[in-house]
């Protein structure tokens, strides 16, 4: 399973791209504003920080204007994956720009049928949320494990990327189920980064390697 960061801060992005885990990035209309600062100019740094799928949301809610913006976001660089929202207009405008050429990421997934649809209207990419699932009461972890089941019987190519994730056993339960991506938060990589046993062993050998006063 691939990991691909999701944050539009600039900060976290390089950051965590230092640790060479990162194959992508995914923003949302929410994660852009919490910046406050010009749209196109974090997406351009965002493009010179990674070098893999950039995931960049549409606002239009009919297919007309999606296709405009997606073509327009497509434009500042060939990385840039366009996220258009699983809806009756964002479907007509995956299937225009899978025909283009144009990556697509049909976002705000929480049925497996939806997620069969968009594949099917020729994205690249699927982003089934989990955490909101989990926030209702629901199995998230079901719903990935129901997608992966479904692209495995026909041979679907569209990737799936396990979004809206919370925790690092959401992480470990899609990584168990196949999926191909999971698109992480900067807090939950350090999450899965750290293990108290891991400090506690550091710590150990720093303090018997004084006591002996070895010296390199
Ligand atoms: C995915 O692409 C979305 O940006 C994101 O994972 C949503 O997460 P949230 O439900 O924590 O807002």
């Amino acid at each position: 399973m691939k990991f691909f960061i999701d944050t539009a801060n600039v900060n976290e992005i390089r950051e965590a791209n230092e640790l060479g885990v990162i194959a992508g990035v995914t923003t949302n209309p929410s994660l852009i504003a919490k910046e406050g600062r010009d749209f196109i100019e974090i997406v351009k740094e965002i493009t010179a920080i990674v070098d893999g799928p950039i995931s960049v949301e549409v606002i239009s809610t009919e297919h007309e204007g999606m296709i405009k913006e997606a073509k327009e976001l497509a434009n500042i660089h060939e990385n840039i994956v366009i996220k258009i929202p699983m809806t009756v207009e964002g479907l007509k405008a995956v299937k225009v720009l899978s025909k283009e050429g144009i990556k697509t990421n049909v976002t705000l997934i929480f049925s497996a049928t939806q997620a069969l649809l968009a594949a099917r209207a020729g994205a690249t990419y699927v982003s089934p949320f989990v955490g909101r699932l989990d926030d209702i009461s629901t199995d998230g972890m079901s719903l990935i494990s129901q997608i992966v089941q479904i692209f495995k019987n026909y041979g679907i190519k569209t990737e799936i990327i396990v979004a809206s994730v919370r925790n690092p056993v959401h992480v470990l339960e899609a990584a168990k189920l196949g999926a191909d991506i999971a698109t992480v938060p900067y807090k939950v990589i350090m999450q899965m980064v750290k293990h108290p046993l891991t400090d506690i062993g550091i710590e150990k050998f720093m303090k018997d390697w004084e006591s002996a006063k070895m010296k390199i």
